[in-house]
């Protein structure tokens, strides 16, 4: 009789299983930046000049890769192991149901989002419409739904900025706390250095705007001065989820240190009222209302001189 329950229900899980595959389920997951490359060419090539696409090829020969990835165990290199290529490569699929596979080093999709589902969207102006022809709300529409579907737009600058912190704060929920932990106690880099303005501005840029779509455009002061509080308001919030979930003294005591200097920067801005509700209460949600209340502002009296110098950026 128990049994025979049993089987009934197995049966219905059975048949529920079997339903799955015909709704659609699947995670959006990355083309690889060649699909990119066709219509961006510009960026492909600044990308193809950065450590995140020149990594690809020998991170994994390092010793030291080869020690943290034998204390973490699951694999035998690198680029199977799925701790590794969460933030080392960017994991191609040719269709949904096929297997994933590390096809470069950190690229357009890491930082853009995986693009299967929005990358037919984010380019389609309506029918018979062109870039300048396109309707506003037409526009607005478009931003949405790529968004929706996971693209990370260029003015999405919070979320930007949140993205390199969850790679470079070895903070991210994808990875359990205590594996991130054993990666620091391994002598995996616990970069304590990272800042928004140095890591973006140098290699990494690429900002070929209109009206001149030939020049990777450097930021003024005033940009660089908001983008600043933007990229520590996204190292507080890292650096505060990776306190609540650590395990262990060492990654501890980054996450606090890198929380401390952040902190320590965002309280000499005292006349934004929504950095004071971030340094109460550092959350995702405020992080993104401080980037909406100052996108206007001109905060260069008190930011340009705790910007890096040219010099310093990589
Ligand atoms: C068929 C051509 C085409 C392909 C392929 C393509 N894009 Fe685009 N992309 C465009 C066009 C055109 C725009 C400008 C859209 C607009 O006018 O808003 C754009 C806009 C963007 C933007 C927004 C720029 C901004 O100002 O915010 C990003 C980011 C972007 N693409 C990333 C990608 C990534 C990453 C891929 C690969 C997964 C990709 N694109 C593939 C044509 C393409
Ligand atoms: C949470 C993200 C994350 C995970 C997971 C991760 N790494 Fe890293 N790794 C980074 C970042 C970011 C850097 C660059 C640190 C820096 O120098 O600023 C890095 C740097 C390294 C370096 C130094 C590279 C160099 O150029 O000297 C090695 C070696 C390394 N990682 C190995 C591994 C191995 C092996 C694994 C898997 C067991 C792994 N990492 C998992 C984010 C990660
Ligand atoms: C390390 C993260 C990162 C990677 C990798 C990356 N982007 Fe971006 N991208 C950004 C950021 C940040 C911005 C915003 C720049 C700004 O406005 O200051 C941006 C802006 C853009 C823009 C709008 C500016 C412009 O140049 O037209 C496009 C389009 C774009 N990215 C496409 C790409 C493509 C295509 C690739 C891969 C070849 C790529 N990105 C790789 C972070 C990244
Ligand atoms: C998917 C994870 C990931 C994301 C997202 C990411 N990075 Fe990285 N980045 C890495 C890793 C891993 C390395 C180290 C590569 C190595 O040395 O092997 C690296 C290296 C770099 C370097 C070279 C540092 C050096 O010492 O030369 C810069 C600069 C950089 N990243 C900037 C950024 C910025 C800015 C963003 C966000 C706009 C960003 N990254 C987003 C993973 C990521």
């Amino acid at each position: 009789m128990f049994l025979c329950k049993m089987s009934k229900s197995l049966t219905i899980l059975m048949s529920l299983l079997l339903l799955l595959p015909s709704i659609s389920l699947a995670e959006p997951h990355n083309e690889g930046p060649k699909v990119c490359m066709e219509c961006h060419e510009a960026e492909y090539d600044v990308w193809k000049e950065t450590k995140h696409f020149a990594a690809y090829k020998d991170v994994h020969k390092k010793p030291k890769a080869k020690e943290i990835l034998a204390a973490i165990g699951g694999a035998k290199s690198m680029k199977k192991s799925p701790v590794c290529s969460t933030c080392h490569y960017t994991l191609v699929k040719k269709k949904a149901d096929k297997p994933a596979k590390a096809k470069a080093g950190p690229s357009c999709e890491s930082c853009h989002g995986p693009s299967s589902d929005w990358k037919a969207v984010h380019n389609e102006y309506g029918s018979g419409a062109k870039a300048d022809t396109e309707t506003a709300e037409h526009k607005q529409q478009r931003y949405s739904d790529a968004k929706d579907a996971g693209m990370i737009w260029s003015f999405m600058h919070y979320e930007l900025a949140e993205n390199c912190t969850s790679c470079h704060g070895l903070s991210r929920d994808d990875v359990e706390p205590e594996i991130l932990a054993k990666l620091v106690a391994n002598g995996h880099p616990a970069n304590e250095n990272f800042e928004y303005i140095a890591y973006s501005q140098g290699s990494v840029r690429h900002r070929f705007y209109p009206p001149d779509v030939t020049v990777n455009a450097e930021m003024d002061t005033i940009q660089l001065s908001r983008t600043y509080v933007i990229g520590q308001a996204a190292i507080l919030v890292s650096a505060s989820n990776g306190l609540a979930r650590a395990t262990d003294d060492k990654y501890k005591l980054f996450q606090q240190n890198r929380f401390d200097a952040a902190k320590l920067a965002l309280s000499a801005i005292t006349d934004i009222p929504e950095i004071k509700k971030l340094l109460d209460e550092p959350t995702s949600e405020n992080g993104k209302k401080l980037a909406e209340a100052i996108k206007d502002v001109d905060l260069s009296k008190s930011v340009a001189k705790m910007l890096p110098e040219k010099s310093k950026y990589k």
